[in-house]
Formats: C-alpha cells, structure tokens, sequence
C-alpha cells in the first residue's frame, strides 16, 4: 500500500517527520508491506500534516495527523481507506481543491518530487519535447500568445522579455530563476519547489531554449534548506537522464543548471541586486537601462523569471498559448497560485484563473478570520501592497483592478486582518520595514523611510494641529520616495502607508505612539 505524507517544510513544522516514522514503525510492528512516498504539500494547510492512502477509490486523505494518532489510524485500516475520526474522504473531492484550477500547481501534492519516473508518468517533459521541435523564436511567440506575464509581482509579459534577450547578440547568455521568495504571507515558490522541483527545471531549460543560453541559476532563499534539497536531487537526477548537461535529450543542446544560496537580504529579490549578487558582490540595485535581458549577469544577456513564471512554462508549451489564454480575464491571463495566510481559519494556496473575488477567497477558501472577528483590512502584494479596507473585497484578482484601486496583485500573497489590527502601527511598520531593508544607494528611500518611521510617530503623539501638519509632511515624502527611489522597494513602501492613511485614518488619531 502507497501512503503519502508530506515533506513539504509547512508540513514537517507540524510534525510530518515523526509522523512518517511513526507510520513506518507502526507497519513494520504490524508486518504490512507499505510504501511510504514524501510528496509535497496539496496546499491545505489547517488539515497539514495531511497523510493520503492510495485505494481501489483514489486516494483518501487524513488530517491534520500527529504521530501519536497512528497507532488508531492503523487499527482503523486507513491502509484500505477505513473510517477514523481523522478521515476527510478523497482528496480529489475536498471542496477547497475541486473548485480550484491548477494549472502550475497540478502536480503538486500528487508526484514524488525525487522521482523523474512519476514527474513522466505525470504528463512532464512533454513541454519541452514540444520546444526542441520548434524555432526560438516560435517559442517565445508561443509564450507572448499565452499572455504570461511576471508571476514575481511585477506582471511584465513574459514573451516580451524573452524577445528582449533573444534579439541580443552575445558569446554567452543565462537564465536567472528569482528564487529569492520575500514577501510576507508568501510561499508559493517555495510549496512548486518542494512540491514539484522539475516544472521549475523543465521550464528553465525551456527558456534556454528559447533565448539560446546555456548555463542557469536557481538564486534560493537561504532560509529554504528543504526546497534546496528537492531542487537538488532533481538537477541530478535530470542530468544523470539527460535532460540537463551536454547534450539535452540528444539534441546537441547545452544546458547547465545549478542551484546558488541567497544572501538573506530582501533587496536581493530586486532584480539587479540579485546578479550583483550572484556575481558574489554585495547586493546593491544597479541603474537601469541597461536591461538585465541585454546586460545582465556578468554583463552578458540574461532573463530573470521568478519560480511560478518559469514552472508555467512547460504547461504553455504542452497543451499550446491558447489553452492556457483561454483562463483568466481582461489582460490577467492564465492562473494565479494564491497564498492565504495571516488571520484566516483556513491558510493555504488557491491557484485559480484571474477574476476570482477577494471575498470568494477570503470567506469561501479562508472560511473567515481565525479569531472569528470581522476582517477589516487586507494586504495583498506583500509588504509593499496597499491595505484594502472589507468594503472592497469584490475586487477580483486581476492586475488592472487591482491597479485601479490602488493596490497590486504582486505575487499573489492575500494577508488578513480583523478589527483589532492597529492600521497606524501597520504604516509605522512599512516604513520601517524599509529602512530595515533598504540597500541605501539612493536618498529617498534610505533616508525618507527613517524619516517616515517618526513622522508617524509625531502623528499618532500630536494633537489635531500637530497631526495636520505632520500629515502633510508625511504625504510629500510618500510622493518623493514614489517618484524618486531607484528601484520598487523605496518607490512602493509608500502605498501601504498612505493606504493605511486612506481607509484608516482614525487609527492615527489615537494619541498614542504606533507601536506594533
Ligand atoms: P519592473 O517593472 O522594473 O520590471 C519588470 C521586469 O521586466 C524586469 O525583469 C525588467 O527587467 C523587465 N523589463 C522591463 N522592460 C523590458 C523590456 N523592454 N525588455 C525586457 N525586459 C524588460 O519591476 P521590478 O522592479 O523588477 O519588480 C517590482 C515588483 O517586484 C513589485 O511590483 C513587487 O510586486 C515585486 N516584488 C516581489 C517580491 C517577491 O518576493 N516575489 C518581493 C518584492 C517585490
Ligand atoms: Fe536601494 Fe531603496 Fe534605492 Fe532601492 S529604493 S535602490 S533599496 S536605497
């Protein structure tokens, strides 16, 4: 009997490891042949660890499992799908994953992630079997067709940034993967690469292809040992088939694919910082033009493409740009793996087509805050994503609406709020979490952000005169960092500020200091 439990790190920091040992022990006490697999996790997060049993019926699901429940679950004969306290019923019919649409994330959860053989037997390489058919050119109009765009946050088309770097001449070009996952209430990259390490490996090795490079980074957050690990065990496997190194499935193309330890720096996530970086300097943001895909790392062409951009790849190129189109709404083409967390009953990942509510996921998916408070307010984007007060929460996810109300859909991390939160402390703590972060090569955002910090302060301690004027100064400086920071994190630490300052302005007119 197959029995899946995850090695996902949101699962091991529940307790997956002991579990899994625990199972192990239990069959071989009981002398019943069961094989354990370490698969990723299905994104379910309240139910982790989520154990799952192969059957006659399809896999059954338990959760959230504790080593100590093992011993019942076996006398229960979950081996054969039995009835236990435990039990959620098939895992393809939980109403959280049959209303979803995975596109990116359809394997994950599912496959081993060692196993080339499962990723196979799980409809992988087929993309890139496609690619080494085609033209360069052919593959990157097949990704503009799709109307991929930067699943980093950024949302810029993908197509367009390949064609960038495929008209650029040069000896040598490389794919950067953005593995550098920064943004509060995110983990979507980390679960693909956990979860699913050869989508990110195929769809590198696709975009070589496609821009015709030979060697690749994966830049991994340091704080991301388990994904390391996954990723690793992956490229060997990958290069010990041939689908990496010398000679790609016997094409006679190269591709190289190593994975590179991040700094532990937030601006390291910035594009420019990350090949400062990489080329083992300090991360500090570079001036452009020119363009990383013309210049870049070590001055040659390269495309930097974060995880999920490049783990849908594969996907587009297998079943064709215009099925993966045919999701979404507006300009937001495609899916989007969304990340719930924050006070939420149910945190977890939702990967849906664009045009999918805030409320639907929020209330459908989420079931509500966890302290059963009303939510108050929402930060969508990460830490430089505006706060979107309830009286919003119809806004669909798709990046021009987003846009229009001032918010980002970045890289699709959905933080909750009730209404205990404090907005004046959450603007306070954007400030400051930039002058934290920042690499300090431009005013605006090294000083203003210090600046910030205590003119919210002067604000919350002031009285009604006081405040007015403080007010005013803190809204020019938001304007000076917007227009003069050099790069995203000094030019958008200002949104959740004067968020905050929009929908929540009696939160700054307490008469107290804004204190997390
Ligand atoms: P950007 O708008 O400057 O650039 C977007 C991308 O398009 C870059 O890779 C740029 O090089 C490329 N590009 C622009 N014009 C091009 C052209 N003509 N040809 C080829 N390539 C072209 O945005 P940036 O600064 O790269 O990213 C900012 C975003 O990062 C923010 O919106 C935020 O959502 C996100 N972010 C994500 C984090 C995470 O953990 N995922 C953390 C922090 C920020
Ligand atoms: Fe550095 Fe901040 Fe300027 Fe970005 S905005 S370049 S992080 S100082």
């Amino acid at each position: 009997v197959t029995v899946y439990v995850p090695r996902d790190a949101g699962a091991l920091s529940l307790g997956a490891e002991a579990v899994a040992k625990a199972i192990a022990v239990e069959a071989e006490s009981r002398q019943l042949d069961v094989r354990i697999v370490r698969n990723g996790s299905r994104g379910l997060y309240w139910l982790e660890p989520m154990v799952e049993v192969q059957t006659a019926r399809g896999r059954v699901a338990y959760g959230p499992v504790q080593w100590t429940d093992v011993a019942a679950l076996f006398d229960a004969d979950f081996l054969h799908g039995g009835e236990d306290v435990l039990a959620l019923g098939t895992t393809e019919d939980l109403p959280w994953l049959k209303s979803q649409q995975r596109l990116t994330f359809a394997r994950v959860g599912v496959v081993d992630p060692r196993s080339l053989d499962d990723y196979l037997a799980h409809g992988g390489y087929r993309g890139l079997a496609a690619a080494l058919r085609m033209e360069p050119a052919a593959i990157v109009q097949s990704v503009t067709d799709a109307g991929l765009r930067g699943r980093g946050g950024a949302a810029f088309p993908t197509g367009i940034k390949w064609n960038t770097c495929l008209g650029a001449g040069a000896d040598q070009k490389y794919i950067v993967c953005n593995a550098d996952e920064g943004d509060s209430g995110t983990f979507s990259d980390r679960m693909l690469m956990e979860g699913d390490p050869f989508a990110l490996i195929e769809g590198m090795t696709i975009a070589a292809l496609a821009v015709g490079a030979t060697r690749g980074y994966i830049y991994l957050r340091v704080e991301y040992p388990h994904a390391q690990r996954a990723l690793q065990a992956a490229i060997d496997a990958a290069n010990a088939a041939g689908y990496l190194g010398d000679a790609l499935c016997g094409s006679g193309k190269a591709f190289q694919l190593e994975v590179r330890m991040a700094a532990g720096a937030y601006i390291c996530g910035e594009e420019t910082s990350l090949l400062e970086s990489l080329e083992g300097k300090r991360g500090q943001v570079r001036f452009k033009p020119p363009l990383p895909a013309i210049q870049g790392l070590f001055g040659k062409p390269t495309i930097i493409n974060n995880v999920i951009t490049l783990a849908t790849v594969p996907i587009i190129l297998e079943r064709g740009a215009a099925f993966y189109r045919d999701y979404g709404t507006g300009r937001s083409r495609g899916s989007l793996p969304l990340q719930l967390a924050g006070n939420i009953k149910r945190a977890g990942l939702v990967e849906r087509a664009f045009g999918v509510t805030l409320r639907e996921l929020i209330e459908d998916y989420g079931g509500g805050t966890a302290s059963g408070r009303p939510v108050r307010a929402v930060q969508v984007g990460g830490p430089l994503g505006a706060y979107i007060p309830a009286s919003q929460l119809d806004t669909p996810i798709d990046y021009e609406a987003f846009a229009a109300i001032g918010g980002m859909v970045g890289h699709g991390g959905v933080v909750v709020f009730d209404d205990s939160v404090d907005m004046a402390a959450q603007a306070r703590f954007a400030m400051e979490f930039c002058a934290i972060e920042s690499c300090g090569k431009c005013t605006p955002c090294r000083i203003g952000s210090t600046r910030g910090v205590e003119v919210i302060d002067r604000i919350r301690a002031g009285d009604a005169a006081e405040r007015e004027r403080h007010e005013a100064l803190l809204r020019d400086l938001c304007q000076t960092m917007v227009a003069g920071s050099l790069c995203a994190l000094g030019g958008m630490a200002p949104f959740p500020v004067l968020s905050a300052l929009d929908h929540f302005h009696e939160d700054f007119e307490t008469g107290r200091p804004a204190v997390l």
